[in-house]
Parts: C-alpha cells; sequence; structure tokens
C-alpha cells in the first residue's frame, strides 16, 4: 500500500519562531502544517485548511471573497470589489473547454473572508522547442493583516507541487522586485525569456508587465528563446 498522505514539497527556512530553532513547513493533504524543531523535539505549531476551488465553477459568495482581497491589495480608482469578482467569474469562463488541466484558486479562508490566494491558470504556451503545458501564476496575495503567519507561503507552495506533482511542467509568473526574494526562498528563479502573446495586436510585445519574469524549479529543461503564452499577460 502506498503512503496516505502524500507531502508535496519540504523545506527547511533559516527561521527563529519563539523558543524553537527552525521551522519546517509542508503541504499534507489539504492542509498546510508548520512544524517547528527544538534540539530533538518536533512541535506542531499551525495547520491551515488549504481550499482548492475551480475557478470554472466558483459560487458568487467565492469569487465575492476572492474580489474582496484583491481589491484590497491592488486598489484601482475605476475597480471595486464586484469587478474583481466579475473579472473572477470571467476567468472560469474562459476555461469553459479547458480539458484536464483546470483553473484553480488556491486559498485560506477565516471566518468568511479569503485571507490568502493564489491562482493557478494553466497555459499551453509555445516555445523554441515546442508546446509546453504550465502552470500561471497569479494574483498571488495575503489580507495586510494576516500577513507574517506563512499563508501566503502555504497557497503559494501547495500551488507550486501541482508542479511537483508531475501536473505541469513548470511554473511560469511575473512579480517585482520586492517581493522575488520570497519566490526564490521557495525554488524559483529569475527566466529571461522575452514573453508575448502571439494573438495580439503586436505579436512581438511583452505582456508580463512587471519586474521580472520567474518560474518553478530551478532545475530542468527549461527553454531559451521566446515564449508565447498564446494570450494575455496573468
Ligand atoms: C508577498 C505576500 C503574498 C507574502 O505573504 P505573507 O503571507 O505575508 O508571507 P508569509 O508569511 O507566508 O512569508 C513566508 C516567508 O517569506 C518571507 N517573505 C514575505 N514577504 C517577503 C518578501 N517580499 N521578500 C522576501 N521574503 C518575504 C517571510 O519573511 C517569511 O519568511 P520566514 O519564514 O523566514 O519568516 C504578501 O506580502 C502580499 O500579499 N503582498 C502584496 C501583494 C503582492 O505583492 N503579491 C505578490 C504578487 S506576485
Amino acid at each position: 500500500m502506498g503512503p496516505i498522505l502524500r507531502i508535496r514539497r519540504f523545506a527547511l527556512p533559516p527561521t527563529r519562531r519563539g523558543a524553537y530553532g527552525s521551522r519546517h513547513d509542508v503541504v499534507l493533504g489539504s492542509h498546510a502544517v508548520h512544524l517547528a524543531r527544538r534540539e530533538d523535539q518536533l512541535a506542531v505549531i499551525a495547520a491551515m485548511p488549504l481550499e482548492i476551488w475551480d475557478i470554472r465553477y466558483l459560487t458568487d459568495g467565492q469569487a465575492r471573497s476572492i474580489g474582496e482581497l484583491i481589491h484590497a491589495t491592488w486598489p484601482k480608482p475605476h475597480m471595486t470589489p464586484a469587478a474583481r469578482a466579475a473579472q473572477q467569474l470571467e476567468i472560469g469562463r474562459q476555461y469553459a473547454h479547458a480539458g484536464v488541466h483546470e483553473p484553480r484558486a488556491i486559498v485560506i479562508v477565516e471566518g468568511d473572508a479569503v485571507v490568502a490566494h493564489a491562482s493557478v491558470l494553466p497555459r499551453t504556451v509555445g516555445t523554441e522547442r515546442g508546446d509546453m503545458t504550465i502552470a500561471g501564476l497569479a494574483r498571488v496575495c495575503t489580507a495586510a493583516a494576516a500577513r507574517g503567519r506563512g499563508l501566503g507561503e502555504a497557497v503559494v507552495r501547495a500551488a507550486l507541487g501541482l508542479v511537483d506533482a508531475g501536473e505541469f511542467e513548470f511554473a511560469l509568473f511575473q512579480t517585482n522586485g520586492r517581493v522575488r526574494g520570497f519566490y526564490e526562498r521557495l525554488g524559483c528563479v529569475p527566466v529571461e525569456n522575452l514573453i508575448v502573446n502571439s494573438l495580439a495586436e503586436d505579436p512581438m510585445a511583452a505582456v508580463f508587465w512587471d519586474e521580472v519574469a520567474m518560474r518553478y524549479p530551478v532545475h530542468g529543461d527549461w527553454p531559451a528563446g521566446t515564449i508565447d503564452l498564446r494570450g494575455p499577460g496573468y
């Protein structure tokens, strides 16, 4: 008989948490588990339920709670939480005919609110070596009041775990210089490829707007040259 719980990823960040010398984070089943170690003692210091929602089947309430967090994280004068919720439902519609790779919202819910979120948007992209199915990681955010508790790390680890599990060859995403270190410590690395959308009016224009494009994992046979997202940046 195989293992009952699949450990998707394991890491030892060099942190100090209270009296404990180091913290271990694992995604066990549907929980992000934080363990701390002091000498030969190991303790569970937190276990947070992760929820994985298929974006094609979001309820209005789920879309609204994601929309509220996205609006609070990236406020824009012309946007409202309801408009952000509508964007989520629209993404679901865009994937209506998707095959085996479903678009997912990985979330941690506290009370009625989504307090941490990461989208996994599958894309079959064109590369100089042929097509490749990647996990497009997007809208990674933790509610301001809940930051620093490991929630952002937990949702990103769960998203990257889909790559570890073999569902995707790589994850590909964009971020800024301030958050780059957050991803690097989780095993991501910047990429230099030009990232375009051949279906756009200007098929050779870069479609990621942020400072850094990154992939996961560091190892593996990552192609050089232009990457065609065959759709807009995310
Ligand atoms: C980036 C963000 C998601 C981090 O969420 P969080 O829940 O506070 O992060 P965590 O508590 O899980 O942090 C895990 C570890 O990463 C570290 N970390 C957090 N933000 C970091 C950053 N910007 N750079 C480097 N390390 C960072 C933490 O110190 C922690 O390390 P530790 O285990 O050694 O203490 C959150 O700050 C956020 O929502 N920012 C605004 C939105 C944003 O910029 N999103 C990224 C878009 S690509």
